[in-house]
Parts: structure tokens; C-alpha cells; sequence
């Protein structure tokens, strides 16, 4: 399974891309709006941090305004990924995207129909929102597991973006499910590296090392 961070924060980006575990980044328009200066070159320099899929979002709601937009987005660097709303505009503007060659990520899925429609149409990923289904009392991870399910049985190369997570076992599951990426923002990687029996592990080698040197040299 593959690891993408979900934020528009390039700082974050470069710091999660130098410990090597990065595979691309997802973005929408509530992080880039927190971002200062100009969106087109955030973007191009997470493109050249991650080497790999960044999705940057279109803001219109008509297909008109998508393809305009999308095409405007994909002209910043190969590595974008077009990432539109599922709507009917948006799955007519993935339809024409996909067409073009374009890979377009088909963003908010909140049921497993959803993410077939958008899979129909040629969406390179789909993007279903666990932690928000979460929110509203049903189990998002169930909706990874009808998806996946169907996707292999259709044999869609679409591939099955875990979005809106939450926390690592929101990872683990998803991993475990077989989904084909997780979008995790930092706060749930930096969760991933701790664990209070490695500190004690490694404070204790060091000290059982320090004493066993300080003992030869006695
Ligand atoms: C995915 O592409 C979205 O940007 C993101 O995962 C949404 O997460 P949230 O529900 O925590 O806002």
C-alpha cells in the first residue's frame, strides 16, 4: 500500500520526504486555503519534493469549468493528478480528463456506488472519506472493504485511495483490506512513529552499553 500525506504545508512535505516512506501527497481547497502565496508553485514544489501523484482539486462545480481548470492544474507539472468532486459535472469532466490521459482522482465517495460510477468513467483513484463517515455514526473502513471487493471483482485499475483518516488503524485496516493507498496527514505518521516500548527499548540498550564500556575500562 502506498503513502500519501494529506496537506498542502510544503514544509511537511519535505520533512516526511527525506525519511524516504512518502509515495505522493493529496491536497484540497480547505488546505491550500491555508497556505500563503501562490497555489501554482506550492504545488510544483511538492511535485518536485515527492517525485510522485500530487492531486490539486478544481473549485468550479460545472465540467466546463473542471476541464478548464484541470487542464490548467495538469499543464503545472506531470506529477499532478486532477482531482474533482463526485457530481455529474464531475464524473462528465472525469470522463473527458481519463480520455485525454489525464488522471483524475474522484474526490468526497461516501458510498460503494459511487466510487463504481467513477471507476466506469476512468478515474485513476477514488477517494472515499472514512473519519467523515465515521463522524456521522456508520463505519467508514466498511465501505473500503465493499469497494476493494468490487474493484477486484470488476478488475477496475482504479485505484482505492483511503481518504479522511483518522488515526494508524485507520492505516493498518486499510492495509489490511488491501486498499491501494492511504492518505494520512502528519499528525497520523508522527502517531505511526511512536511507541512507548521502543523509547524504554533504545534508552535501555544505550544504558546496558554505556555501563558494559564503562565496566572495561574500570
Ligand atoms: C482527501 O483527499 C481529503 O483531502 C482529506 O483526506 C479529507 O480529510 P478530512 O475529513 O480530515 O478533512
Amino acid at each position: 500500500m502506498k503513502l500519501f500525506v494529506d496537506t498542502a504545508n510544503v514544509k511537511e512535505i519535505e520533512t516526511l520526504a527525506a525519511l524516504g516512506i512518502l509515495d505522493g501527497v493529496t491536497t484540497n481547497p480547505s488546505l491550500l486555503a491555508k497556505e500563503s502565496g501562490d497555489y501554482r508553485q506550492i504545488l510544483k514544489q511538492m511535485c518536485q519534493l515527492v517525485q510522485g501523484p500530487v492531486s490539486a482539486e478544481v473549485v468550479a462545480t460545472d465540467t466546463e469549468g473542471m476541464l478548464r481548470e484541470g487542464r490548467d492544474l495538469a499543464s503545472i507539472d506531470e506529477h499532478i493528478v486532477i482531482k474533482v468532486p463526485f457530481t455529474r459535472d464531475g464524473v462528465r469532466a472525469c470522463k473527458t480528463l481519463s480520455s485525454e490521459g489525464q488522471r483524475v482522482n474522484v474526490t468526497l465517495i461516501f458510498s460503494a456506488a459511487q466510487a463504481w460510477l467513477a471507476a466506469k468513467v476512468g478515474a485513476a483513484y477514488v477517494s472515499p472519506f472514512v473519519g467523515r463517515l465515521d463522524d456521522i455514526g456508520t463505519t467508514g473502513m466498511n465501505l473500503i472493504r465493499e469497494i476493494v471487493e468490487i474493484f477486484d471483482n470488476a478488475e477496475f485499475p482504479t485505484e482505492v485511495l483511503v481518504a479522511s483518516i483518522r488515526g494508524p488503524i485507520h492505516l493498518i485496516e486499510s492495509a489490511r483490506i488491501g486498499a491501494d493507498v492511504v492518505t494520512a496527514p502528519p499528525a497520523v505518521i508522527d502517531q505511526c512513529f511512536k511507541h512507548p516500548l521502543t523509547d524504554s527499548g533504545l534508552a535501555r540498550f544505550l544504558k546496558d552499553w554505556e555501563q558494559a564500556q564503562a565496566a572495561k575500562t574500570a
